[in-house]
């Protein structure tokens, strides 16, 4: 049997731990080396893979990005749609396709398998906002390095007296900057799914300046909705690209405090290097996981963590609305604003 692999749409750390999974798991059994195809659903169309075998994927558990490169090439957008990738499954004798991607790749993966190519899923994104599966790696590695950086702007935010204002990825979601704005003991965060008005921000801020605190740190999701922040084109996947909602934020804070208010957007620095160990873990549970499932002949599927579980749900499950931050977690964080 022949399994291959591919890593589609943004990147994310610990997809390197899933694809030494896929193809150390794979080796252990009768499938022999798995095929890696280079970025996304393009290197299967246009046949540009490597052969996974044992050695192939050992040294690369805590290497950040993909080894095999990744890209939002989208067959049903660019290409021909089903037949082409009909096609790169016969040429390579493919008996499954283990696809770790994100909620447009997983949508492209489940109208690939309705239509008889068997293929499992294998959730990735930073932004855990992924349905039907609790956590997604890459999101504890992007949580602790915007963690890191609010630490370090809010020993800067005292010594100048200055608001800092941080932005965080996480698309349509909240979750890096309500878990970051936690952990870091962040004075404001601002959210998507729960938009806390500017004034009302503004009011912890001049609130903790009454009471001899002349500094403060607010966290803000890049998808935060401003009126003034600007729009982009979107992405090949048809997503908002985001990014620089900061930039309007901060002057609406500033008249509002009288504080200087400083920007640092994050950006792809928490996308980018070594995995945590949690993600790393995770990441290899996901793709023995997937092998197991691939070995068995089975399809259709996306591997999800539920509880302490790893467990194949149907792909179907992960194609809704993204996961929020639900309103009572969001009302915990804000308990410990000002
Ligand atoms: O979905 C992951 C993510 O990092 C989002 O948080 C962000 O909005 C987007 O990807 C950025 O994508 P790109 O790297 O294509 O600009």
């Amino acid at each position: 049997m022949t399994i291959g692999i591919l890593t589609a749409g943004g990147d994310c750390p610990g997809l390197n731990a899933v694809i030494r999974a896929v193809g150390t798991r794979a080796a252990h059994s009768d499938a022999g080396p798995i095929l890696g195809f280079r970025n996304g659903w393009q290197g299967l169309v246009e046949g540009d893979l490597l052969e996974l075998d044992r050695e192939a994927v050992r040294g690369i558990l805590g290497r950040g990005g993909t080894i095999l490169g990744t890209s939002r090439y989208d067959p049903f957008v660019h290409g021909s749609g089903i037949d082409e990738v009909r096609a790169g499954f016969e040429r390579h004798g493919l008996s499954a396709l283990v696809v770790v991607g994100g909620d447009g790749t997983i949508r492209t993966a489940r109208l690939l398998d309705d239509a008889g190519l068997p293929i499992i899923a294998v959730p990735k994104t930073i932004d855990n906002d992924i349905p039907a599966t609790d956590v997604t790696f890459g999101f504890d590695t992007a949580v602790q390095i915007a963690t890191d950086a609010v630490d370090r702007l809010t020993t800067t935010a005292e010594a100048h007296h200055r608001v800092m204002l941080v932005e965080v990825m996480g698309r349509t979601r909240g979750w890096i900057a309500l878990h970051a704005g936690m952990a870091s003991g962040a004075d404001v965060i601002l959210i998507p799914e729960h938009p806390l008005p500017l004034p009302e921000a503004a009011e912890y801020i001049s609130t903790r300046d009454r009471t001899g605190h002349h500094y403060s740190v607010v966290v803000v999701a890049e998808g935060y909705p401003s009126p003034m922040a600007r729009r982009l084109p979107v992405d090949d996947f048809g997503f908002e690209r985001l990014g620089g909602v900061a930039y309007a934020v901060a002057p609406v804070l500033e008249d509002l405090t009288g504080f200087e208010t400083r920007v640092t957007v994050l950006g792809h620095l928490q996308r980018g290097g070594t995995p945590t160990a949690f993600d790393r873990v995770l990441a290899t549970r996901l793709g023995v996981a997937a092998a197991d499932l691939a070995l068995a002949g089975r399809h259709g599927l996306m591997v999800a963590v539920r509880g302490e579980d790893i467990v194949p749900v149907a792909m179907s499950e992960a194609c809704i609305e993204p996961k929020g931050v639900p309103a009572d977690l969001y009302d915990v964080a804000r308990t410990m604003f000002g």
